[in-house]
């Protein structure tokens, strides 16, 4: 073997976001083509079962990237050496539910896992969390492991970036039939994984046009903003469950990219530790910013961008939110 095999960890694996990631994880989509990787995969004791089942059938595609598979519903084995880790297990919303409504259930499981992850990680740990309220389960799990550092953990926006993409390109084609996803850059999801997110285009491109002038500042206000801050609930009520394979697909993306590196001229969003330094964003909560990763496992805010008062406002209140969330788990924050 050429390289030595990853440490990846997957909670939640036997279920629905997890039958979509595993597969795709195996076959080198997220680490490349010549990255061994070793799985371990942490479940609930009831679900232990369907997770052989679905063990089963990553066997039976002999993966030649999968070196090994370890099953398991105890947070210490599973997060034991892991290189990096996707946090999906936790229980979805149902329709009329925000994603706040989930915290009193699944912030307790950031815990347990932040404190398993503190003492047995590899050093180099790093995790994406997408279990909601993705922002917050990703403070609780950072401050439950004090010994690694906080840059090491961000919650999942990626799947509204794309969703931001994806609404751009159906719009732009109107006028412009040529238009594809690659000739959109620069899009960003400013604050919470949730309604009050910000979708900013001010700074976007499509193709040579700014992105504000070729779909129209009514458009963009009345239409675009709302359906991308919305598109999970859109879901909820149209498929009777939430987002699961566009969900892995963007967890796949984000991990992708901080492991490998953003494409050249763009960015991504991911929420992350705010220290406090950067647009006015309030400090000690997990806050989605426009980054770029070099490749090595690091992210770095794009800094310098003018924020117009509209979108001032808007980060105000999302970041008000976050602060609201992170108060309501103050008891789960100690570490
Ligand atoms: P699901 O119910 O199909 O699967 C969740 C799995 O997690 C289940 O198999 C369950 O047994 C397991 N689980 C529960 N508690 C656990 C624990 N303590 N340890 C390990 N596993 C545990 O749900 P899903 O559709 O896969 O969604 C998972 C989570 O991802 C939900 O919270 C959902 O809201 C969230 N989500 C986030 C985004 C995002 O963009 N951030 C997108 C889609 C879904
Ligand atoms: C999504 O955005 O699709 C997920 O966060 C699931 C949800 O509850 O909306």
């Amino acid at each position: 073997m050429a390289n030595k095999p990853l440490v990846v960890t997957v909670t939640g694996a036997a279920g629905q976001i997890g039958y979509s990631l595993l597969f795709r994880i195996a076959n080198g989509d997220v680490f490349g083509p010549k990255q061994p990787i070793i799985l371990k995969l942490l479940e609930i004791t009831p679900a232990m079962k369907a997770l052989e089942g679905t063990l089963m059938e990553l066997e039976d595609c002999a993966f030649p990237l999968l070196y090994d598979m370890i099953p398991t519903d105890d947070p210490k084995v599973a997060f034991d050496g892991a290189n990096w880790a996707f946090l999906v297990g936790a229980f979805p919303r149902k329709a009329g539910m925000e994603r706040a409504d989930l915290i009193d259930r699944n912030g307790p499981i950031f815990v347990e896992q932040g404190k398993a992850i503190n003492q047995v990680a590899a050093d180099d740990f790093r995790a994406l969390i997408v279990g909601n309220p993705a922002n917050t389960n990703a403070l609780i799990c950072a401050m439950n492991a004090p010994d690694v550092p906080r840059d090491r953990f961000a919650a999942m926006t990626r799947l509204d970036h794309n969703r931001a993409i994806a609404q751009l390109v159906k719009k732009a084609r109107e006028k412009d039939p040529d238009v594809t996803v690659a000739d959109v850059k620069r899009v960003i999801i400013w604050g919470n994984h949730s309604s009050t997110m910000v979708p900013d285009i001010y700074h976007a491109r499509i193709g040579r046009k700014k992105a504000i002038n070729a779909v129209g500042k009514r458009w963009y206000k009345k239409h675009f903003i709302p359906t991308v801050a919305t598109r999970g609930g859109a879901i909820i009520k149209a498929r009777g469950a939430s987002s699961a394979a566009s969900a892995a697909n963007a967890a796949i993306n984000a991990v992708r990219d901080w492991a490998l590196g953003t494409p050249k001229g763009d960015w991504v969003s991911l929420a992350v530790y705010s220290d406090g330094s950067h647009y006015g964003i309030p400090e000690g909560v997990m806050y989605s910013v426009p980054v770029t990763h070099p490749g090595d496992g690091t992210w770095q805010i794009v800094e310098g961008l003018e924020i117009n008062d509209e979108i001032k406002e808007k980060m105000r209140i999302t970041g008000e939110e976050l602060l609201r969330e992170r108060a309501v788990v103050e008891h789960l924050l100690k570490g």
